[in-house]
This record gives structure tokens, sequence and C-alpha cells, in this order.
């Protein structure tokens, strides 16, 4: 376990707006950031961040908390992961005491697989500058290529023996276990049980987490054998997911941050040598079409991207594959494509750095555009081949585009085909409706689709149940209301009827030690807040958005976002006004603190009346009468004390 004096340590440290401005881009507003959600997909920024509170809260998804949560809601960490990661950032060394074997097990295999990839970082490295074999081979590889010993550092190219066991003898010598030398695909086990080197006479590509650790390799060999494969990458594993993966975004970055822009290539040389051009806000798909997953992790620093492309028709058509998913994650998409068979890498080094981005920064197409690039000019003119380009550029778009940004690239392709747009726009329309009513045999839905029936009948159906939670909730919103109030105003001093020196937390604690709360998170923070009372602590809001309990902090996120708004975009959706209850704070505690008792003894009330209902004997009833009216009356006194007191 993370020993509480470095957690504190690391909490003092971090600041929020700079964590999470790491992974998406946040813009000033008042006295919050807010910037797009890095959870879902939204047009409207509904994320925001508030430094003063060391909060975060997305109104989209409902996620919030602190810059730990932040952390591993999105790169999926665990607690003392997320903790590790900010401890790093800011150049604090973590203390650990001994750790109870409960999840510890399967963080300790990630991090094994972790310590084993860094070790054959390392190995393959020094191979690389140190070794004989490693510069004669590898080195002089990188270096004809125009890598210089700075990038070669910087990404820590390496270089693995052309030997069967060099690396891994070596791993075992030093310790490292089997079991993960294989599981990270570094070594591979023979039927005998023994096991041998993957990665043989090959230079190495370490590949890094968006976090910078090293999780996998790409070894490219040197041989022109056409039976030996170009490239061995690792398999996936635990820390391995290759379709979560880009090459080089680590480096990239914080330049595609500033930039507002990313760059994606084919493969790691691409990388290496744009990045070596000054061009660092570069990543690349390694060879594969984007998935999902690459894109949204670009997505969370821009929303704009530049293909770059061989000009060669498999480049093309791969980059043109590619596309649909950038269009539906919203992307501004623009298509660089190099001449004569060179890509990225060949042509910064044969046009030098400055050429290079000359030609990107001039040549960036749309979609249309780059898609006429590839057509033959006479194609234009013959009024029948023109009508197969415009049937293979609507088949592009129907497939690839959104509406909202297919109707820009039909007036382009009108333009450029000086054709009827209108007459363009049905062709298209039509193959989007045939796509639609193709997709939509193939997964008839079972139940009714609202789309396509008027009825309500299933919302009728199930009003009652809508209806009845909704009355669950609200059952438990006085005693949300108190959570509330502790987590605002619980430090500060009660200022209302000559009553002094006491604070309003332990004041609110101390008015409803008779009151038993339901609802199990508002139970558990009462609790907790009574006991650090009782030692003498006055627990703040940090203290509960640190806590080691997800729903304890999702609470109270929830809590301190509402009314005293993150957003101002919430008080708008829920029309909330804020007549200030700070104002009149004796009204707001001790209506707060009375709204709850008399709700809890209306429903003891019920709970009479029912067993009244069910009472046998006269004696009984007697007894249940007697408590009902004595509840009655503490009823009626609580009423008269909030009509009175307070005005509300
Ligand atoms: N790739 C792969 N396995 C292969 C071929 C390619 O994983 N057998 C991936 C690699 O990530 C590679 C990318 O696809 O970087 C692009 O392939 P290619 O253009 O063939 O490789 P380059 O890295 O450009 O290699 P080089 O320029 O050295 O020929
Ligand atoms: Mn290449």
């Amino acid at each position: 376990m993370i020993q509480k004096s470095t957690i504190d340590r690391i909490m003092e440290a971090t600041d929020i707006v700079e964590v999470i401005g790491e992974f998406v881009q946040l813009k000033k507003r008042g006295a919050n950031y807010v910037g797009l959600s890095p959870f879902a997909n939204e047009r409207t920024p509904s994320f925001t961040v508030s430094p003063a509170k060391g909060i975060f809260k997305d109104f989209s998804t409902g996620k919030g908390g602190s810059a730990v949560t932040f952390l591993m809601e999105l790169e999926k960490f665990s607690y003392p992961e997320a903790l590790k990661w900010l401890a790093k950032k800011y150049g604090i060394e973590v203390e650990e005491t001994v750790e109870a074997p409960e999840n510890r097990e399967e963080e300790l295999r990630r991090e094994s697989l972790l310590i084993v990839s860094a070790f054959a970082a390392k190995f393959f490295h020094e191979t690389l500058l140190e070794t004989e074999e490693g510069r004669s081979i590898g080195l002089s590889y990188f270096k004809e290529r125009g890598f210089s010993t700075e990038i070669i550092k910087k990404f820590e190219l390496g270089y693995s023996p052309d030997q069967w066991e060099a690396f891994t003898e070596t791993a075992i010598n030093m310790g490292y276990q089997p079991q993960f030398l294989e599981e990270s695909g570094l070594s591979v086990r023979r039927e005998n049980g023994s096991m041998y080197d993957r990665y043989r006479g090959r230079v190495m590509f370490p590949i890094h987490s968006s976090t910078g650790r090293i999780i996998a390799f790409g070894g490219r060999t040197l041989k022109k054998d056409k039976n030996v494969p170009k490239y061995v990458n690792s398999p996936e594993s635990e820390i391995y997911h290759k379709s979560d993966v880009l090459y080089g975004f680590y480096f990239a970055k914080k330049s595609i941050r500033e930039q507002d822009n990313c760059y994606l290539v084919e493969g790691y040389a691409d990388v290496l040598s744009v990045f070596q051009a000054g061009i660092e806000n570069v990543v690349a798909s390694s060879g594969t079409s984007l998935t999902t997953e690459q894109i949204k992790l670009i997505g969370r620093q821009t929303k704009n991207i530049t293909i770059l492309y061989d000009g060669d028709s498999a480049g093309i058509k791969a980059a043109i594959r590619g596309l649909s998913l950038l269009y539906k994650e919203r992307f501004n998409v623009k298509i660089v494509s190099f001449p004569d068979g060179h890509d990225p890498d060949s042509y910064v080094r044969n046009q030098g750095s400055a050429g290079f981005k000359y030609y990107i920064e001039n040549k960036a197409k749309s979609l249309v555009e780059f898609y006429l690039t590839t057509v033959d000019k006479g194609d234009l003119i013959d009024p029948v081949k023109k009508i197969k380009v415009a049937d293979d550029l609507a088949e592009i778009l129907s497939n690839n585009l959104e509406p909202e940004f297919r109707k820009d690239y039909i007036k382009q392709v009108a333009e450029n085909l000086k054709i009827g747009e209108a007459g363009f726009l049905n062709a298209v329309n039509k193959l989007v409706l045939a796509k639609h009513n193709k997709a939509f045999e193939q997964n008839r839905p079972v139940l009714p689709n609202p789309d396509f029936e008027s009825d309500n009948s299933d919302i009728e159906e199930h009003r009652d149940e809508i209806i009845s939670t909704d009355l669950l909730y609200s059952d438990q919103s006085q005693e949300k209301e108190i959570v509330r109030l502790l987590l605002h105003y619980g430090s500060r001093m009660i200022d209302w009827d000559g009553i002094a020196n006491t604070y309003i937390g332990p004041f609110i604690i101390a008015e409803l030690s008779d009151v038993t709360f339901d609802h199990p998170v508002c139970k558990q923070i009462t609790e907790i807040y009574r006991r650090e009372v009782e030692n003498g602590v006055l627990p703040d809001e940090a203290y509960f958005i640190h806590h080691k309990d997800k729903a304890i902090v999702d609470l109270t996120i929830n809590m301190l976002a509402s009314k005293y708004s993150l957003s101002e975009n919430w008080y708008e959706m829920h029309r909330i006004t804020v007549n200030d209850e700070q104002v009149n704070m004796k009204a707001t505690i001790l209506g707060a603190i009375f709204h709850l008792k008399k709700h809890k003894v209306g429903k003891m009330l019920e709970d009479l009346r029912t067993q009244l209902q069910k009472a046998d004997t006269e004696a009984d009833q007697e007894i249940l009468l007697n408590q009902y009216m004595r509840m009655k009356k503490v009823e009626k006194s609580i009423s008269d004390f909030l009509g009175s007191v307070i005005i509300k």
C-alpha cells in the first residue's frame, strides 16, 4: 500500500487542470475550465474542471471525481497506478507499506510485464549502442536511414542479437521470471519447455503506452529474404492491446494539443523521420486501419487530423477505408498523398525538413479533392467516364460521411465535376438509403422499434415502475441534501442565534444523531463524518473527494457539482434559480435537518398505520394508537417549526 503521507504529498502537488489538460483540451471559463468530454462523443463541451475544488465533472456521462479518479476512468488505472502516475509526474518518491494480498495479484502481473518490457528495451538499446554486432549492423542501418542519435535515444530504438537465446538467457540470469518473458512475447517456449528469443537479428522499435511505459515491440528484419517476415510484433498481452495503441502517441501528445492537429502515418520509420524533421505531432497506425479506440485517443487532444499516405493505390484505399470512423467521431480530416511512391519517411529524406513542411501544409486535401487527384484528367472530360467517377464518389460519400459532412462534399463534387448538385445529392441519398434498408433487414429488431411504431404502449406499461423509482429517489433527496450541506458548509462557523464556536458540520451531525439514514452512501458519509468529528477532525471536501471508496467519491462529486455549479450549462438545463442559500444559513441548515426529520416521522406514521390495520387485539391497538398520536404531535411541532422559524 502507498503510505498515507505519500498520498498526501501527491494530492498536494497535483494540479488537476494540468493533469486533465494532458488528455483533454481545456478552455478557461470563469473560475472553471471546460472541454469536450473524453468519455462521450459530444459537440458542445460539458466536461468541467474546477481547479478550486480539485475536481472534474462530466455532465454528459455523469462521471466525476479527482485527478486520481480521472486517471482511473480514462487510463483504466488502478488506484495505486493512478497515484504512481501522478507521483512520477510531480517527482514524488513513492513510499509503500506491505500490501494485503487482494487485488494485488493482477496488478503485480501487469507490473511484472511492464518491468520485463522495460528491461528488454534497455537490453536492445544497449545492444544497439554498445556491442560490436549492434553497432555494425543495427546502428549503421539506422544511421543510413538518416536517424540521429538523439532520435534513436528518445524512442529507445534497439537491436536484438542474431542468436537464439541471447536475450532470454540474460533475462533469466538476471532473475526475470520465465512466465513473464513468455507472456510478454519476448521469449517463445519450445515443446521441450526451454525458451528462445522471439526477436533475432532485428532492429527494435519499442512501443510506448500513452503514459510512456514500454508495452510492446516491433522488430524489423534487415534481411532481404522474402521468406522472412519484415516485421515481428509483440502478441497481445495483459499490457498490450494493439487496437488501443498508436505508435509515437506518447511523444506526440503534447505537440498534438499545442498544434491542434495530428499527423497520421503508416509506419514506425515514418513517425521517426517526421518527428526528427521537427514535426512532433505525428503518430502511426502501424499498418492497419484506424480503430475506434485509436481515434478516441487522438480525439482527446484534437479534432483535426491530417493523414499522410503513400501515393500508391493501396495506400489510398487504406486511407479512404479509415475515414468513415473519423467522420463518425466528427474529425476534420485532411489527406496528403506523396508523389511517385514516396512515403512520408522517404519524402522528408528527399526534400529536407523545410520542403516536407511546405508540402504537407500546402498539399493537404479534402476527401473529394484527394479522390480527384487519383483520377485521370481525361476521365473528367469524357461524359461516360465522368459518370463513373461521380458514381465512385457517391459510393465513397455514402459510406463515409455523416449527413452534416456530406452536404459540403456534395457541393465540392458538383463544382469539380461540373454536374448538378441536386442530382448528385439524390444519387448519394439513394445509396445511403439502400444501405440503411439493408442494415435494417439484417438486424430487424425483435422489439417494436420506437422509430417505426407510433404507439407508446411500452412506456405506458412501465409508467408505474418509472414513477416509483422516481419516488424512491426523492425519498432520499433529503438525505443527500444533508450530505451536500455537510460537504459545502461543514467547516464553517455557525453565525446565528448567538451560537458561538460551533461548526456547522458537527452541529448537523449532532442534530441528526437520532436519525438513521437509508441511502447507503449518505449513511456511510455521515458515519465517517461523525467518527472523524469524534476524533477531533473536521473532514472537508477533499477528504471525501480522495476517498478510496468510489461510491463515496461519486456522491461527493455529484453533491459538490449540484446547485453550486461547476457548469453554467447545468444551471440552464435544470432551470435552477439560485436563491442564495448562504444568505440565510440558519434557514438552510435547520430547514434541511427538519425536513429530513419530518420525512422520517412521516414514514414512521405510515408504518404505524399499517400496523394498526393489522393489529388483532384491542390492547395492541391502544399501544399503537398512543404511539401514533405522539408521533403526530412530533410531526406537528416539526411542521410548525419549519413554517414559523424557517420561511419555506
Ligand atoms: N507492419 C507490420 N508487419 C508487417 C508489415 C508492416 O506490422 N509485416 C506495420 C509496421 O508497423 C510498419 C507499418 O506496418 O511500420 C508500415 O509498413 P511498411 O511501410 O512496410 O514498413 P515501414 O516501417 O515503412 O518500413 P521501411 O520503410 O523500413 O520499409
Ligand atoms: Mn517505409
